[in-house]
């Protein structure tokens, strides 16, 4: 009935301001954790903030809007850059939570500063700057993966575990069934890299998701330590 009523909204108002329409125009949305470990120990390596090393959690990459179809919309507003003023209460939380790695050492603003041109600006109807990254943070603390893997006895010692006991473990931890990402380390072998969750328009519910991203990781994959 809301979504109905929503899109009726919708349809009247195309014809007088376009924009509003256009600009909540994504399905849902991903939130994808990664790990530093295998950011860190791939032929291209990696450079800590210059608040530090992270510590050895799993860190957000972002929150993106998505289309069920598989595609996504980016960069959505050119007239709202990312603007850090407004962001200045959850800048200590992003620089623990939400660190770069990127080379070279840098603060953490470039990369929340592209996630938000990039992704933030496409669920701007929903989400303003500062309660995306608030939400991100959010769902961040209320995850915890790294713990439900533990309890699952998978931790990032550097030994390998199957996809599936990681995949399960953190469908029996959340509810729904995560996609997983991995990348190679610097002898060409498989491992844990990113963790991909599906999230409603309103940022606030986890989902089943609607459809996987591509990619393929080995059966038995490392997670290697940090
Ligand atoms: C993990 O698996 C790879 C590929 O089979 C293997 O080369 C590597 O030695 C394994 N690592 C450990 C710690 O067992």
């Amino acid at each position: 009935m809301e979504f109905k009523s929503s899109l009726l909204i919708c349809f009247l108002a195309i014809q007088f301001v376009p924009i509003l329409c256009a600009s909540q125009d994504f399905d849902f949305f991903y939130f994808v954790l990664q790990w530093p470990g295998s950011y860190c120990d791939t032929s291209k390596s990696c450079c800590f903030p210059s608040t530090g090393k992270p510590e050895a959690d799993f860190g957000i990459h972002g929150l993106w809007p998505n289309y069920n179809d598989g595609t996504y919309p980016s960069n959505c507003d050119s007239s709202a850059p990312y603007d850090q003023s407004k962001v200045s209460d959850l800048i200590s939380k992003m620089q623990q939570e939400w660190p770069t790695l990127a080379c070279p050492s840098g603060t953490g603003s470039t990369f929340w500063s592209h996630e938000w041109d990039k992704h933030g600006t496409c669920s701007e109807s929903i989400l303003d700057q500062h309660s995306y990254f608030a939400t991100a943070l959010k769902l961040k603390d209320q995850l915890n993966i790294l713990q439900l893997l533990s309890k699952a006895g998978i931790s990032p010692d550097g030994n390998n575990y199957s996809l599936s006991s990681i995949k399960s473990a953190i469908q029996e931890g959340i509810g729904h069934a995560p996609w997983i990402e991995c990348n190679k380390d610097t002898s060409g072998n498989s491992q844990l890299y990113q963790i991909y969750i599906c999230v409603d328009t309103s940022g606030s519910n986890l989902i089943e998701c609607p459809t996987f991203p591509h990619g393929k990781c080995d059966s038995n994959i490392g997670f290697p330590t940090f």
